[in-house]
């Protein structure tokens, strides 16, 4: 193998930037090329390719956001996409390729591998919502985002005596919500995983407001709602609705995170593993291997067969989630 390709699809995430970086670098050691691709799979459908130098990646370890850029592609679902994206790849003499992405950019790769190109996937998303690994690039920032919105956003909350509903993000997957009420010390979290029970949320809330705890904090993951469709942006407005129309006399606002959880630096932790990540990316290419995917778990980074890999099914860590219960009762 002489010549990789790299590329960043679908949402951005800390960590993606560490990635590109060691995946870049680490293949010039190897003596190899090395393409960055523009905007995920639509840099491959407009042929935007860019060949990197070592020093086209310093100072990027930290950054959030992608420097590759990233993008929703439709076309790549399409075998029309996919051969125009096997095409450019060809014509750039591209016979590896690291996908930094979360599961719909790892079928983007899987399709890609079906046409011979040999093909590795980092997981790159805040969600944290794939289970082969125990982490995904991007989650531990979001999360300390959202545990220091939480920690400022209390001074005005307890100034007032409101309490506060925090929608953060996480399409399917209720970690972000989960590991952030756990570190801010959250009164109550709502999740996918769990069936969304105003009523009881509200006696949670009177107790409090009985007990005269005023500034209460509860984090709301985007689609909690039973129905299951996702109503990202207005969760929070809903939970404060139910909550007033139970509680009347509540104090009580909502705030959406959005997408504040994606930006800033990465965490140390977020660079590491993106570092780590990267670097082994780069050693499968250069063993021949294809269709695999890199995870963590028990602190140790491995490579995984990429179906097997995405067949599994996250459970959900109930044990948390039932800790954060414990530690709010008062
Ligand atoms: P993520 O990778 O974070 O899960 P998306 O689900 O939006 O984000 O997927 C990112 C991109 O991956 C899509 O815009 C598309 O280009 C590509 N993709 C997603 N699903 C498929 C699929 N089934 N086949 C081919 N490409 C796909
Ligand atoms: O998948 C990552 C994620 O940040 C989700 O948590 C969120 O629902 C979605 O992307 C937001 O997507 P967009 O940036 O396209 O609004």
């Amino acid at each position: 193998m002489k010549t990789i390709g790299v590329l960043t699809s679908g949402g951005d995430s800390q960590g993606m930037n560490a990635a590109v970086y060691a995946t870049v670098r680490s293949a010039i050691s190897a003596g190899l090329t090395v393409y960055g691709i523009r905007n995920g799979y639509r840099g491959l459908m407009e042929s935007t390719a860019d060949k990197l130098t070592a020093s086209s990646v310093d100072n990027v370890v930290h950054r959030g956001g992608t420097v590759l850029g990233t993008a929703r592609c439709l076309e790549m679902k399409t075998p029309e996409g996919q051969r125009k994206a096997v095409a450019t790849l060809k014509k750039l003499g591209i016979e590896g390729l690291v996908v930094i992405g979360g599961d719909g950019s790892f079928q983007g790769a899987k399709a890609l591998s079906s046409y011979g190109i040999n093909v590795i996937g980092i997981p790159g998303t805040i969600d944290n919502d794939l289970a082969y690994t125990d982490y995904t690039l991007g989650f531990d920032s979001a999360v300390a985002v959202v545990a220091d919105s939480v920690k400022v956003l209390r001074d005005t909350m307890s100034a007032n005596g409101r309490t506060c509903v925090v929608e953060v993000m996480g399409r399917d997957c209720g970690d972000i919500a989960l590991y952030s009420a756990l570190a801010c010390g959250a009164e109550a979290v709502c999740l996918p995983e769990k069936r969304y029970d105003p009523d009881a949320l509200a006696q949670l809330l009177k107790r409090n407001l009985a007990a005269n705890k005023q500034d209460n904090v509860v984090i709301v993951a985007e689609g909690i709602r039973s129905d299951g469709t996702l109503d990202k942006g207005h969760e929070a407005e809903k939970v404060v609705r139910d909550i007033t129309a139970r509680i009347p006399y509540i104090n009580i606002r909502g705030i959406v995170l959005g997408h504040l959880q994606r930006s800033g630096d990465a965490s140390v932790y977020d660079r590491k593993l993106g570092i780590l990540m990267g670097e082994l990316a780069v050693k499968c290419l250069l063993d021949g291997k294809t269709d695999r995917v890199i995870g963590i778990k028990n602190d140790c980074v491995f490579d995984e067969d990429m179906t097997e890999a995405l067949s599994k099914k996250k459970s959900f860590n109930e044990s948390l989630y039932c800790l954060v219960g414990e530690l709010a009762k008062r």
